[in-house]
């Protein structure tokens, strides 16, 4: 080994000791005929200091350093005049007799700390560097242990890991694919895998019976913090069980990480049905780290002759707690912010229930003080608080109440970054209607089999039948989810004629599935859990992109690599594709 410790490690226990270190140039500070040098590698930074009396000639070496350069320094270490009391080895300083200067380094684009200089961009051309940096090295760091545990945790539950194919094949549903020219096979492609779900059911029909994988997946959908086009999931899958079995199976891996990583005990994950989140939350991934729930107004407000509500389907509120001193201005502002088509909203509607006592709302032409305070006892408020009120089409008027109360939450400091609130989510709709395309889609993935007692509604009444589908979601993020699958071959078959496929398009895409369904498949579900998320929600992080070492920008570009890229036409010619522009 070319060094003896790493720059983490010494502490009072070494002093006295001839030491030697390798690393990284972070600081470099000069101060009379003395210089102090940050030495930093993946460990963390120690002091190295150089004295000018009696050694000219180091000396002169360490006026040739600069920062980033790669060096190895020995000597003894001693105890500091002045410690710095917020690194481990903050006590010591090491008294370099000999420097070697293992590599030079250009000045870098930004500064390698923790409160960098650098936008971005910049640091994800140069990710290299900014990997470098204490910060984002801690996230991979979290990264991998939660990776380890993960495997421990699936491995003493008897999970194999197994890997999957990563050329297969392109199916329609779900996100777009990404595709890959085959050069043996001139005008055909492989796609690269939105996840192994197919694959995972056949190894259910080969009966290795609990399957898991971290398991990269691709996706080309439009980017936002929490997608990237490439990320992680931790796949699994298992046979002869019921919805039960696989929510406390993988409860009890949520359990273990929370306490291995967090150090906490996450109290209970209530199961809420999809139906009463929309509800009371506005949202298939509520964040119920505080209250603000959606009241539903429709039998209090409707029939007043304000044609807004009562035209609309749905006309639901919040109690925004303490904002009756909102003024205009900030109504509006908060108006047209619901406005956007991010949000989506028609309008915002606002009773003020004032410190005095009094109720004044922008809806005061259609509704007496009378009226206006049974609206209030709707909604339990008290004397300074402020009820935002929304209408429209069911489910439409509660995602935008929904993201307005999370807004609400944000903006009143309602929401504790310490705290972390577990749920599952049951009883999705299996399908969903598409108004352009008329047709319906299948909400999780055509393999999720109905609730059975609503199996009987396939023929009469597709778009109430309930999914035997959950998810996990921690503080209004989706962590994971999954199913009970069909394993029925004449079940499949139909699921694909209400999806929409006909007969020949169902065996082209996926007859291999039913084909193998037809070889005694087991009952069997699994869940796919968003790895980048959940080390995303553990790290405190904001973006998925900070907790992965290579991400793509918002372009679905990585920047350091410069790709996608155009390629040469010799490669398109044995590929056999011709560009049209
Ligand atoms: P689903 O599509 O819900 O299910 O994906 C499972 C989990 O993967 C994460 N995820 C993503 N993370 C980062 N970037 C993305 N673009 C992205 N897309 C999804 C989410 C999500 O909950 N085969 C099924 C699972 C199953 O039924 O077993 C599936 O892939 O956290």
């Amino acid at each position: 080994m070319l060094r003896t410790h790493t720059c983490g490690e010494l502490n009072m226990q070494f002093v006295g000791r001839i030491v030697t270190l390798c690393g990284w140039i972070q600081r470099i500070r000069e101060m009379g005929g003395m210089t102090f040098i940050d030495l930093r590698d993946r460990y963390g930074i120690t002091q190295l200091v150089f004295n000018i009396q009696g050694q000219p000639d180091l000396f002169a070496k360490v006026k040739e350093l600069g920062r980033e350069f790669v060096i190895s320094a020995s000597g003894k270490v001693a105890e500091r005049s002045s410690k710095n009391t917020k690194i481990p080895t903050g006590d010591i300083e090491i008294l370099v007799d000999s420097l070697k200067i293992l590599n030079t380094s250009k000045i870098p684009p930004f500064t390698i700390e923790d409160n960098t200089d650098g936008g971005e961009e910049l640091r994800m051309k140069y990710r290299y560097l900014d990997l470098r940096r204490t910060v984002v090295r801690k996230n991979l760091e979290l990264r991998h242990r939660m990776a380890i545990l993960t495997r421990n945790y699936m491995n003493e539950q008897g999970f194999i890991e197994i890997e999957t194919p990563v050329l297969i094949k392109s199916t329609p549903e779900g996100a777009r694919d990404f595709v890959v020219p085959s050069r043996m096979n001139p005008g055909q492609f492989y796609a690269l895998p939105q996840s192994p779900q197919t694959f995972k059911q056949l190894l259910m029909v080969a009966g290795f019976d609990r399957y898991f994988q971290i398991v990269k997946c691709f996706r080309d959908e439009d980017l936002r913090a929490d997608r990237q086009p490439e990320f992680s999931q931790i796949d699994c899958e298992m046979s002869f069980v019921t919805q039960d079995d696989i929510l406390a199976t993988f409860e009890g891996l949520a359990r273990y990480l929370f306490l291995e990583v967090k150090g906490l005990d996450p109290g209970e994950f209530p199961i809420i049905e999809y139906d009463s989140v929309m509800r009371d939350y506005g949202s298939d991934k509520p964040d119920i780290r505080f209250g603000m729930k959606l009241i539903e107004l429709n039998e209090t407000i409707k029939g007043k002759g304000f044609k807004v509500f009562d035209d609309a389907e749905l006309v639901v509120g919040i109690n925004a707690i303490g904002c009756a001193e909102y003024s205009r201005k900030q109504i509006d502002e908060l108006t047209e912010w619901v406005k956007r088509p991010q949000v989506g909203a028609s309008g915002l509607v606002y009773i003020r229930y004032g410190t005095d006592g009094t109720l004044k709302s922008s809806i005061d032409k259609f509704y007496s003080p009378d009226e206006l305070k049974v609206l209030a006892g709707k909604f339990s408020v008290v004397p300074g608080d402020l009820m935002l009120i929304m209408a429209g089409k069911k489910e439409k008027t509660q995602t935008a109440l929904g993201t307005l109360r999370i807004e609400m939450g944000k903006r009143l400091g309602l929401i504790d970054p310490t705290v972390f609130k577990p749920l599952w989510i049951v009883n999705f709709p299996l399908l969903e209607w598409d108004e352009v395309s008329k047709r319906f889609y299948a909400k999780h993935h055509p393999f999720t089999s109905p609730v059975p007692q609503d199996i009987s509604l396939l023929d009469t009444n597709p778009g109430a039948i309930r999914a035997n589908a959950y998810d996990l979601v921690i503080n209004g993020v989706e962590i994971g989810g999954g199913s009970i699958r069909i394993h029925n071959c004449d079940l499949q078959k139909k699921m694909f004629q209400v999806l929409g496929f006909t007969d020949e398009l169902a065996q082209e895409q996926f007859g291999f599935l039913m084909n193998a369904f037809e070889y005694g498949a087991p009952p069997h579900g699994g869940i796919a859990f968003g790895f980048d998320r959940w080390c995303t929600i553990f790290g405190g992080g904001e973006s998925i992109r900070d907790f992965m070492a290579f991400p793509k920008n918002n372009s679905g570009r990585d920047v350091m690599i410069d790709t996608p890229s155009s390629i040469s036409e010799e490669q398109l010619k044995e590929l056999n594709i011709k560009l049209t522009s």
